[in-house]
């Protein structure tokens, strides 16, 4: 009896727990794989690399096959995703050349200001957690007071690198630091120091022993800094942080994303009691590429393939370990990739490491659909439909409201969200995706606009101005590495070039007047959306000024100290 009775308060407990569970909105697991290309996925119609979890979760969701990314740069992009606003409007966009962080010791990085998913969903109880990839700031006026760190924008806990993984990381990899370096005129520097030799030699130069020393100095010093900078750049830049600590530098990557995955059952399995928000940011498969020992030589597509197939694996694991937790039916997943795959990834020895856009046009750097139109899957058994496909505009921005709604949370409501809530699209409760209107950024410029109207089917996709290709008719900007979007390095255009994605997918013939008889009217529109938007905008401190982007030496965490090389492994030593 007594028993019956504990049961059956048990119950009334558990029930009780489960409908406040409920009230607080499902667990989310969002996953970003970085650079991975639209047309890497089996569900997306790859045939040849292998994605069979990634798959599952399309069979089971929802598939977006027109999910935008808010820019296609890893930095801007990633700023929008979290914040659900468009980078410009917290200062993460670029007017340089340089769009995205290269250096763990720079002051910039997404401001204290900014409101994060993580911050709103961790306000409702949700435990939350940033695995992997982070790549937006790390300190601003010491090498410890961590202003920008993922821990301070609302994640409890965090593993993973705060910078990016490039190919500077591992050694032999041909870095594009490394081509930098083999840039420097050292004929024309040779030159001018032998001109001098021989002109003090001949008493024509009568400049004191030591002011020629102080000069000589003064020249080698930045050159020597450089060196030093790029010599050292894997372990000053490639390390891997559990919250505030340095626990490897610099990372050993062949074994990261077992790591890292191996990290996110642990915090599943932690918090499977509780609501909890997991952002899972994969490393791969951006170069350096790398793929753990059961990975290598395993697809089609050489390490590039192995890559993505190990990515896949760590889906199924997470998948799996939901499944095993009783979580998978009230749990919102998602897939994404941060922008395009990267084209002029094409390693040394001359294998392709980049991936593939489908018959998107162009790739990462450019606004054409090749850099911006990602892989976008939802899953969330308990509610979302299985098997559907949805051709809509959507934004790797919507994840922002859609979290905070689902969530429990308030949006804020003292500044510009660009993201809408994705839940009545993705139930079918409406049509029509709620954005009539996307701006494309390249870095802090405005560089396209595409328009949904209301009353008819046309995707409107205007360029004011399209990067200069090299070599001269590819889509892609080998002479740069990356194609960079200030004036010397693209080519405007008025009228603006004219696409209509619904008939031309591949953005293969802009139109003319003559072809389209609403050309103005629709250009018109267009023009107007963007003054808006311009109005939209307020000034806000430039986190990717020059000074702002720069190695700063006494930024530069170092967990051991200099003349160790700054190396150490403290989870091994544990
Ligand atoms: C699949 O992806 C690989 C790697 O990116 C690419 O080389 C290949 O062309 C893709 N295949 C198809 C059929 O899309
Ligand atoms: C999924 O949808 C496609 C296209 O609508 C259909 O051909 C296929 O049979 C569906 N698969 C399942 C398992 O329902
Ligand atoms: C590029 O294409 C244009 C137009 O088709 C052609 O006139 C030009 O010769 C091409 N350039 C090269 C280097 O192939």
């Amino acid at each position: 009896m007594k028993c019956a009775w504990i049961l059956l308060l048990g119950q009334i407990f558990v029930g009780a727990w489960s409908l406040s569970r409920e009230a607080k909105g499902p667990n989310f697991v969002l996953m970003m794989v970085d650079d991975l290309g639209f047309g890497d996925l089996g569900c997306y119609g790859n045939t040849t690399l292998r994605t069979p979890n990634i798959d599952r979760l399309a069979q089971e969701g929802v598939k977006l096959t027109q999910h935008i990314a808010a820019a296609p740069l890893c930095t801007p992009s990633r700023a929008a995703f979290l914040t659900g606003r468009y980078a410009i409007r917290s200062g993460m966009a670029s007017h340089g050349r340089m769009g995205v962080y290269l250096f763990s010791a720079s002051s910039g990085g997404l401001p204290a200001q900014e409101v994060t998913f993580a911050q709103l969903a961790k306000q409702q109880g949700y435990a939350t957690s940033l695995i992997g990839k982070w790549h937006l700031g790390l300190n601003c006026e010491r090498s410890d007071d961590f202003c920008h760190h993922p821990n301070r924008h609302g994640f409890d806990h965090f593993y993973g690198i705060p910078v990016t993984n490039l190919r500077d990381c591992q050694p032999g990899h041909g870095s594009v630091l490394y081509q930098a370096l083999r840039r420097i005129p050292y004929r024309s520097i040779g030159v001018v120091v032998a001109t001098a030799a021989v002109l003090h030699a001949l008493g024509v130069f009568t400049a004191t022993r030591k002011t020629l020393l102080f000069s000589a100095l003064l020249a080698a010093t930045p050159l020597a800094l450089f060196a030093i900078v790029i010599l050292l750049f894997p372990y000053l830049n490639c390390f891997l942080m559990r919250n505030w600590e340095i626990v490897e530098q610099p990372f050993l990557s062949e074994t990261l994303t077992q790591r890292m995955t191996q990290e996110a059952i642990q915090f599943l399995q932690r918090n499977s009691e509780r609501p909890f928000l997991l952002f899972f940011s994969f490393v791969q498969v951006h170069t350096a590429l790398f793929a753990s020992a059961g990975f290598r030589g395993r697809s089609l597509h050489g390490l590039y393939g192995d890559a993505v197939e190990e990515v896949d694996w760590s889906v199924g694991k997470l998948m799996e370990t939901l499944d095993s937790l009783g979580l998978s039916e009230n749990t919102l997943v998602y897939l994404t990739s941060d922008h395009g795959a990267h084209l002029e990834e094409i390693s040394i020895h001359g294998e392709v490491h980049g991936g593939w856009n489908g018959i998107y046009r162009a790739g990462k750097s450019t606004n054409w659909e090749g850099g911006i139109r990602v892989p976008g899957i939802l899953r969330w058994s308990a509610v979302l439909p299985g098997n559907k496909s949805i051709n809509e505009p959507t934004s790797n921005m919507d994840i922002f409201p859609t979290v905070a709604k689902l969530a429990g949370a308030r949006i804020p409501e003292d500044r510009e969200i660009d993201g809408h809530d994705l839940m009545p699209l993705l139930l079918g409760e409406v049509e029509r995706s709620e954005h009539e209107f996307l701006f494309h950024y390249c870095n802090a410029y405005l560089n396209a606009v595409r328009w949904r109207p209301p009353n008819s089917n046309s995707i409107w996709k205007a360029f004011f101005f399209t990067p200069n290709f090299s070599p001269e008719n590819s889509t892609t900007c080998f002479h740069t590495h990356v194609c960079f979007c200030t004036k010397e390095y693209v080519t405007y255009h008025d009228p603006p070039l004219l696409f209509d994605l619904s008939r031309d997918p591949s953005e293969t013939t802009p139109l003319t007047e003559r072809e389209e008889p609403d050309f103005h009217g629709i250009l018109g529109a267009m023009r107007e959306a963007v003054n808006r938007h311009a109005r939209s905008l307020t000034p806000v401190p430039d986190q990717m000024s020059p000074g702002n982007i720069l190695w700063k030496p006494w930024l530069q965490p170092c967990c051991s100290t200099l003349s160790q090389l700054c190396k150490c492994n403290r989870d091994d030593a544990q």
